[in-house]
């Protein structure tokens, strides 16, 4: 017998040594510290995650296991698994569940092995083997740490080789867990031209679910990114702040549970409604990338932290120039010609802008482009309104001056069309029910490859017939209807997720072929804002409400999350009561744009516009690639102001918007941030009606960047709708 046992101990030493080890990975930046740590079982778990710490020694005294209170020794002891399956010992939400070819529903990875490799310069990428012991499952979890940006973002593989396909009905990417005193959530929601508006609320225990159901785009009602104030609420310059996006172009989900010990974990994928996978023996399941930054000093700094990485590794041409530009869909809509694109061309040479960008409405013949109803995928120029064709648009450009842009929204086929006429099979159109629209149109099918080549192709042609076209704008106005791909046929519950895959393998073919052309992403104005889809575009537009008191808001919503050269504003006529100071002032603190006739302007205002142009060009390295601070927040104050900071604090702007001063408001001065507060700035406003003189205390004056930041600035006044652009030289 004892003969027996000790052989059966042997038997066991491999497993028990792996086991015993105690693996612990560190993943870091220059400021967090995310730790695994394996326990006997060989499970890994999530040790700690919070703050950079400092001591290495103090790491041995980690534990995997976090569930408290744990009184009742015969309990088994709770951990925060760090990818964690259905049917374990854990009670709450789940990072995957995969039904095994037995029927069985559970899963349960340990520790195989990782590895750490430097990429990107001063990131690591760590990357961390699991597999099931009872089931030939495997899991991959990647994590990408960018040191100096404090982000981390994290990935899961998914593989199997049992004989038959398994259905996974959860796979999200990645799941982190917090143990604090309370939660505060900001979520941002909206609809078409009310995007990214902020509210706040505290976590109580249960789950609080942000995801969408769209199909074709991250967002419209509930918005891809979220913040989590740890032990507060979400502060502007101060507190723990966890700000977490997802990379996916379509249905997301995140879930927010705080446990029965008031511990919250929060888990991040692809919104699995409606698309139980089916996963293939050796095929491999990869979840979008997770995206996060955990800020000690509040959500200000979390969000240059993301910018700064965004710009340095994530945004097409992050580091890059971006055009300014005059579009026409404002002020024209679908009702053009060549004389009146040409007259438009030659006012985007006057206002001194970089280019033209023609929208919607320029193609289609049998069921031509003149309004919404018809023409979607009929992409061959409307010979009746341009007899010239394209070539002869950008042939004006050139002889106006100007680059060329053009607008094209290729993922989408009208019912009136020459395209759906050949291709109904191309359209996601339920075959035996009524359909239903969203702008009179229908989604292509991208999940079946030869859509995605005639999406490729789209570009591919109008790009080799015009190779001088400098710029697009790509837009998507409809999410998926009518839920049911002539392609995948039975298979119907893959479809959110391999149309979205399609729309990925278009977006790269595009950008392989054509990696140095600009291109704006829009979606019914903001809904596309995501960092999957920003690494083929070099920015969104973030509304089609271009109001410049609404914008306040909404740029001030997505700039939680994305760089300032990606969120596209431009100028209109939306609010006639704003001045076009204020309009010009608000679209100027984005990438800079116009939408609207230098007609429509009298002298004196256009005179205004030129110059407000001038300026952005002499200035946009500190707009598109500075620090931006968010100083006053719209959500709490009548007035908003918001500055970018220079590379080395030599150069900054400031932005001030009395929005809705009431009758004797105190006005507080506005306290800058990010300058140096050793040196010196002179203080000049800019962006001066002809005519005006400022009228700001400071204006001409120097001050120490030390006073601007504790004193600061008078520049806040008891006018609606008054806006201040202040330019700060160090001396
Ligand atoms: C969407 C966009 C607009 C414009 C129109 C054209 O609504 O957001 O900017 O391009 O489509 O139809």
């Amino acid at each position: 017998m004892r003969k027996k046992i000790v052989l059966f101990l042997l038997a066991m030493l491999p497993m028990v040594h792996i086991y015993a080890q105690q693996t612990l990975i560190r993943i870091s930046t220059d400021e967090t510290d995310l730790i695994l740590q394996t326990a006997e079982t060989g499970r890994l778990y999530q040790s700690y995650l919070g703050a950079k710490l400092v001591n290495d020694t103090d790491l041995k005294n980690l534990t995997p296991y976090i569930s408290r209170p744990s009184t009742d020794s015969s309990v088994t002891p709770r951990g925060w698994e760090v990818y964690p399956g259905s049917g374990a010992e854990d009670y709450f939400e789940p990072a995957f569940v995969m039904q095994h070819n037995d029927g069985n529903l559970t899963t349960i990875v340990k520790y195989v092995s990782h590895e750490v490799k430097p990429i990107d310069g001063n990131a690591t990428e760590t990357i961390i083997q699991l597999k099931d012991e009872v089931y030939p499952v495997e899991i991959t979890l990647h994590y990408v740490a960018h040191a100096r940006e404090n982000v981390i973002k994290t990935w899961s593989e998914i593989r199997h080789t049992e004989k038959k396909p398994v259905t996974m009905s959860q796979y999200a990417s990645a799941i982190v867990y917090f143990e604090d005193t309370q939660y505060f959530l900001n979520e941002f929601s909206g609809d078409w031209a009310s995007e990214a508006g902020m509210t706040s609320q505290q976590l109580r225990f249960g789950k609080k679910i942000i995801d969408t159901k769209l199909g074709s785009r991250a967002a419209m009602h509930a918005y891809p990114f979220f913040q989590v104030g740890l032990g507060q609420k979400v502060q502007e310059n101060q507190g723990k702040v966890l700000v977490g996006t997802i990379g996916w172009t379509g249905n997301f989900r995140f879930t927010f549970e705080m446990d029965n010990v008031s511990n919250l974990r929060v888990i991040s994928g692809i919104n699995p409604y409606a698309s139980n996978y089916e996963l293939k023996p050796n095929e491999t399941f990869t979840t979008p990338e997770f995206i996060f930054t955990l800020s000690q000093e509040g959500a200000g700094k979390a969000s240059r932290s993301l910018h700064t990485w965004a710009r340095n590794y994530q945004l097409k041409d992050g580091k890059g120039d971006r055009l300014t530009l005059l579009n026409n869909w404002e002020s024209t809509s679908f009702d053009f010609d060549e004389k009146i694109l040409s007259d438009l061309m030659k006012e985007a040479k006057e206002l001194g802008v970089d280019m033209f960008l023609l929208d919607d409405g320029w193609f289609a013949n049998k069921y031509p482009r003149v309004n919404d109803h018809a023409g979607l995928g009929d992409w061959d120029v409307m010979h009746s309104k341009l007899p010239n064709g394209i070539p002869g648009l950008v042939q004006s450009a050139k002889e106006a001056g100007v680059k060329f842009g053009i607008w094209i929204e290729p993922e989408m086929i009208s019912p009136k069309s020459e395209l759906f006429e050949k291709h109904p099979e191309w359209a996601i159109l339920l075959p035996n029910r009524e359909p239903y629209y969203y702008r009179n149109q229908l989604v292509l099918d991208l999940s079946n490859p030869v859509v995605q080549d005639y999406v490729f192709g789209v570009v591919d042609k109008i790009m080799t017939e015009n190779p001088d076209i400098a710029y697009f704008k790509w837009d998507c106005n409809s999410p998926i209807t009518n839920i049911y791909s002539p392609y995948l046929k039975e298979k119907q519950r893959q479809l959110y997720v391999d149309h979205v895959r399609g729309v990925y393998n278009v977006f790269n073919r595009v950008n392989e072929k054509y990696p140095d052309l600009p291109i704006i992403l829009c979606s019914g104005g903001g809904a596309r804002c995501d960092y999957e889809a920003l690494k083929y575009f070099t920015e969104f537009w973030c509304s089609d409400n271009t109001d410049p008191v609404e914008r306040l808001y909404i740029q001030w919503g997505f700039s939680q999350v994305f760089p300032i050269k990606s969120m596209a504003a431009h100028v209109t006529s939306w609010n006639h009561a704003a001045s076009i100071k204020f309009r010009t002032d608000v679209a100027m603190m984005c990438k800079f744009g116009f939408d609207i006739s230098i007609t429509e302007m009298d002298k004196n205002e256009l005179a205004f516009c030129k110059e407000a142009v001038a300026n952005y060009h002499r200035l946009k390295k500190v707009i598109l690639d500075g620090d931006f601070y968010r100083l006053v927040s719209p959500y709490e104050s009548n007035h908003t102001a918001v500055m970018h900071v220079g590379e080395g604090a030599g150069q900054a702007l400031l932005y001030t918007y009395d929005i809705h001063p009431r009758f004797g408001g105190k006005l507080f001065p506005v306290k800058l941030q990010g300058l140096d507060p050793h040196r010196n700035y002179t203080v000049k406003e800019i962006n001066l009606m002809p005519g005006t003189t400022s009228r700001l205390k400071e204006n001409g004056k120097s001050y120490s960047g030390d006073y601007l930041m504790k004193v600061g600035i008078e520049a806040f006044t008891l006018g609606q709708m008054n806006s201040r652009v202040i330019e700060l030289t160090a001396e």
